[in-house]
């Protein structure tokens, strides 16, 4: 096997405990108390591709980055962002070419009539900018949305984010995910949709109304639920019923990750809405919401959307770059092709290894479920054991899951098959010591 991770015992970088715990005080007392990946935290110093730098020079394979999905500095994105900086950065309200051939490019790409886009600055931004339409559009409240779900960090997005576990307002109604265990034989379809029903129901009565069904396409902070495609139908079909909008969150999902362009794509829906983030500019904080155009018109003679920053030119020289990357790399042939070697090695170790209970997903969007051997039970424990155990081994990999027993993998999609191999012989390893 070619280019090989060494498997010596990591620090932070060079430092030492007491140079850390120095940092980590400076920090809280600047910063506050983070939520860091891994403990001790990581201090990566440069990106390359599928990999991550620290100070020491160390390499580590990073199974995990939604964000930079072309790969770390890619320098095509790079030098896109650098060139137009120089050139002109200006805010959405004037004529600018680079922008409009961005969202004649992007919304090339999205079925009819999804035929317009409001660009923002974060995936929050687009989510909370959607709900503001549903509201306008269909003058309800409610939304609808996964238990596990998060969709945002603003003041609405939160609350229809349940998964970062602070109490619901009563307009926002959970369902279960579309988890197959859950539907105890019942066709997924129908049984996901009688939940949307049940739900837009309540609100209906509640007086707050219905506004909109908010799905991520790949369920990934649910647990990754990918199959069978096409099971969103029945779902989409119940919440317009109901007069709500559906608005498909491709924050993690857009830009091919399930191996196909869109998240939604694979249930064969389109959806009233579309929000967009993260890999949107490889890391460039940008999001957008794609809509019909009689919406935006709407929107606008409500109140015109104004963002500092959102729509600026360099923003759209990322997205542009990003989009070339994409297409010249083939880089939604290789979530697909990655993502098949990436599950039948994965199949190959539950073999050996009865703590894998269920490996799910599409393309480069995967879930491994870790369950005590003896019992079955969900082992989320053993999940946060692995993960530090591999971040020892030099491999960057989270947990995204309610109960914490799900490890996700969603690596750039630059991701080659040497290293998925890397992958899978360090993973068995560390499969091995939890035995
Ligand atoms: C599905 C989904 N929607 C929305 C967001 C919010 O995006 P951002 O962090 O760019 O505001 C996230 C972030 O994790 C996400 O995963």
């Amino acid at each position: 096997m070619t280019d090989r991770i060494p498997s010596a015992v990591p620090g932070p970088g060079e430092l030492s405990e007491a140079e850390l715990a120095q940092r980590l005080q400076a920090r809280r007392q600047w910063l506050g108390d983070t939520d860091f990946a891994y403990d001790p935290p990581l201090e990566p110093v440069r990106g390359d591709g599928v990999y991550l730098f620290d100070s020491a020079g160390q390499r580590y394979l990073d199974m995990h980055s939604t964000v930079p999905s072309m790969g770390h500095g890619h320098p095509e994105v790079v030098s896109a962002i650098a060139a137009q900086a120089a050139t002109l950065n200006i805010h959405a309200r004037h004529l600018n070419n680079v922008v409009e051939a961005y969202a004649a490019r992007l919304l090339g790409l999205f079925p009819a009539p999804l035929g317009n886009l409001v660009m923002t600055c974060s995936g929050s931004e687009a989510n909370d900018l959607a709900l503001r339409l549903a509201r306008l559009v269909t003058g309800g409240k409610g939304i609808i949305v996964t238990s596990g779900a998060r969709h945002g960090s603003t003041a609405t997005t939160a609350e229809i984010s349940p998964g970062l576990g602070q109490p619901l307002p009563a307009h926002v109604r959970t369902i279960p995910p579309p988890d197959p265990s859950l539907a105890k034989g019942a066709a997924l379809g129908p049984w996901f949709a009688a939940r949307v029903r049940e739900e837009a129901n309540v609100l209906q009565k509640t007086g707050a109304g219905f506004a909109a069904l908010v799905l991520e396409s790949g369920f990934a902070f649910d647990g990754v639920f990918t199959d069978p495609p096409g099971f969103l139908t029945e779902a989409v079909s119940a919440a317009r019923q109901a007069g709500g909008l559906f608005i498909a969150d491709e924050v993690q999902t857009g830009f091919g990750r399930t191996g196909m362009f869109w998240g939604f794509s694979r249930h064969g829906v389109v959806p009233d809405v579309v929000t967009l983030g993260k890999p949107m500019g490889n890391g460039y904080p940008m999001g957008g919401v794609v809509m019909r155009a009689q919406h935006l018109a709407r929107l606008n003679a409500s109140a015109p959307y104004i963002s500092g920053c959102g729509g600026s030119p360099v923003a759209a020289a990322a997205g542009m770059a990003v989009l070339d990357v994409i297409e010249t790399e083939k880089l939604v042939r290789n979530a697909v092709r990655s993502g098949e070697a990436l599950r039948k090695g994965l199949r190959r170790l539950a073999r050996s290894f009865p703590r894998i209970a269920a490996i799910r997903g599409a393309g480069l969007l995967i879930a491994v479920d870790l369950v005590m051997p003896e019992t079955g039970a969900p082992d989320p424990g053993a999940a946060r054991r692995a993960i530090n155990a591999l971040q020892r081994n030099f491999v960057l990999v989270c947990s995204a899951t309610p109960c914490g027993h799900t490890l996700q993998l969603r690596p750039p999609l630059s991701i080659s098959a040497e290293q998925v191999a890397q992958f899978l012989e360090i993973f068995g390893g560390v499969l091995a010591t939890l035995e």
